[in-house]
């Protein structure tokens, strides 16, 4: 499977990066705005701090086709190997359709529904990435969409992956992955969880107890 942070920390990428087995860094338009570095200042920062190792992922801003390809184009020339994050809107399938005949990978982004991630898919978008949390905030079923949109890919774009994304707790991104979910992206808070819970800590300091109760120290 593939595990990414959605965050454009950089600081915060490095410190992850040694814990956990990343496939890479995805970001958006408000990820980027909110570290108030422009894109292209933070997309080399990010590289480096991934140790020159994992994908990228970064959003065409344009609202026409002609100026998502254009963006894209620039992404892909200037940050080898990026992943092209374009909106599955009208103007967006035309984008991917034309991206993908030039070899320029994208991604399929804003999915709220299975039936548009696979028009992603068939347009030729290497990833699909449904918005679990915010579905689930709208009322729907986020699970629900990802299994369906699964089960789409399987069948008729099996080329493409779901890569699923807008978390809020953990349970939903290991829902994700017990539905068949290859790439999953996690915001930090989400990715922290996944370790935060206090029982492990006093289980390890409860060792300590015991063992220096016994042998005088903590050594071992
Ligand atoms: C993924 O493509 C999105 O950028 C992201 O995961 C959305 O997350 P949010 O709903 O927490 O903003």
């Amino acid at each position: 499977m593939e595990l990414y942070l959605d965050t454009a920390d950089v600081a915060a990428v490095k410190r992850l990066a040694r814990i956990f087995p990343l496939s890479g860094v995805t970001t958006n338009p408000s990820i980027v705005a909110q570290g108030g570095q422009p894109v292209w200042q933070v997309l080399p920062q990010l590289q480096e701090a991934l140790g020159g190792q994992g994908t990228l992922f970064a959003q065409v801003m344009g609202r026409t086709a002609e100026q998502m390809v254009s963006e894209a184009r620039q992404l892909h020339q200037r940050v080898p190997g990026i992943v092209v994050k374009v909106p599955v809107t009208a103007e967006g399938l035309a984008a991917i359709k034309c991206l993908k005949q030039e070899g320029i990978p994208t991604l399929g982004t804003a999915v709220y529904g299975a039936a548009q991630g696979l028009l992603a898919a068939l347009a030729g978008a290497e990833y699909v990435a449904p918005y679990v949390n915010r579905v689930d905030a709208q009322g729907g079923d986020g699970l629900q969409m990802v299994r369906e949109l699964q089960s789409l890919l399987k069948l008729h774009a099996p080329q493409a992956k779901v890569l699923a994304a807008s978390f809020k707790t953990p349970r939903q991104a290991l829902d994700c992955l017990l539905a068949g979910c290859e790439a999953i992206t996690l915001p930090l808070d989400v990715a922290q969880q996944f370790l935060s819970a206090p029982a492990v800590e006093a289980a390890v300091v409860k060792f300590e107890q015991d063992w220096k109760q016994a042998f005088g120290s903590t050594d071992l």
